[in-house]
């Protein structure tokens, strides 16, 4: 099967350091990695890119002092793909993410978005938090059109209604439900229609049913803006729902690049899909804490 989606026709995604990581992980992990290898052929790093990259990462290390948080990552991300992130709790996902956003700088290495090497703070790129984060003092709508000209606000008023909040936009932040408010947070971050949209585990605070109708809204939201995502989230069955690749992380490298060939919306019933979510959870188990 080849590494390819269907959505834009044209996708694919270099993962060059992923199988030559594999040396130093469980021998569980690395057969169902070389066994995913082997079915998925783009994995392995010899497809070609049919798109230029949106997301070029390119021999990226970040240390922290003596701690080296981030070790030779390199991922090419197609235009418009949704990509996830998923691993266990400090191996450096948000770490990754704040470089790709230019809130920090790497050791080594280049991140660059449509060609153009990252170097501070990109209008093009906007980040979604665990937290919403929203300006109490400010009313929904002005909260969405935060720092934007005041000639964009009826586009504000838009993308409020798009995530179902249309009539909320007098309300204060305060007496809006959690999941509103990362709704709000959501219209905020695709008010100033970015390229890029980085989520750090937007939805890990929410109930379980608010979360699944903010995954669909999130899956609606990402066909409608043709946007280039990034997720960071635990949530294994959430990262297979959404994404076009989940790329597995461990003690920070990436060790797996696993395509989701599905239509969506995603049947959860549906056996390649478990088959999936299943050979996943058991790399992630596999590795340790
Ligand atoms: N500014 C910093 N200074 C020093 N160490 C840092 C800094 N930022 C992150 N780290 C360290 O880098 C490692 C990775 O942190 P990071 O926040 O990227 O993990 P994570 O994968 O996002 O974890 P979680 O799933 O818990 O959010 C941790 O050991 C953390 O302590
Ligand atoms: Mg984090």
């Amino acid at each position: 099967m080849a590494s390819k989606l269907s959505k834009n026709g044209a996708h694919a995604l270099n993962f060059s350091s992923g199988v030559l990581e594999v040396a130093g992980v469980a021998d569980s992990v690395r057969d169902s990695i070389l066994d995913a290898t082997e079915r998925f052929p783009g994995t392995s790093g010899e497809l070609a890119l049919e798109n230029p990259a949106a997301l070029q990462i390119t021999g990226l290390d970040k240390s922290f002092g003596e701690r080296e948080v981030l070790k030779d990552l390199s991922l090419s991300v197609p235009e418009g793909a949704f990509v996830a992130v998923i691993g266990h709790s400090g191996c450096g996902k948000s770490t990754l993410l704040r470089l790709i956003a230019g809130l920090d700088e790497p050791t080594s290495g280049e991140i660059a978005l449509d060609g153009e090497t990252v170097s501070g703070i990109n209008p093009q790129v906007r980040v979604m938090f665990q937290e919403a984060r929203l300006l109490p003092w400010k009313r929904v709508i002005d909260n969405v059109a935060l720092g934007l000209p005041r000639a964009a606000r009826p586009r504000a008023q838009g993308v409020l209604e798009s995530v179902g909040l249309g009539d909320r936009a007098g309300d204060w932040p305060s007496i809006l439900s959690g999941g509103q408010r990362q709704r709000v947070a959501l219209a905020r971050a695709l008010a100033g229609a970015p390229r890029f949209l980085l989520l750090d585990e937007p939805l890990g605070a929410l109930d379980a049913l608010t979360r699944l109708e903010m995954q669909a809204l999130l899956e609606s939201i990402w066909q409608e803006h043709k946007f280039t995502a990034l997720l960071i989230t635990h949530d294994v069955e959430e990262a297979v729902t959404l994404a076009d690749y989940v790329v597995v992380m461990d003690e920070g490298r990436f060790i797996v690049n696993e395509p989701v060939p599905l239509p969506r919306p995603r049947d959860h019933s549906d056996p390649q899909f478990v088959e999936i979510t299943q050979r996943l959870l058991k790399q992630v188990r596999a590795m340790k804490k």
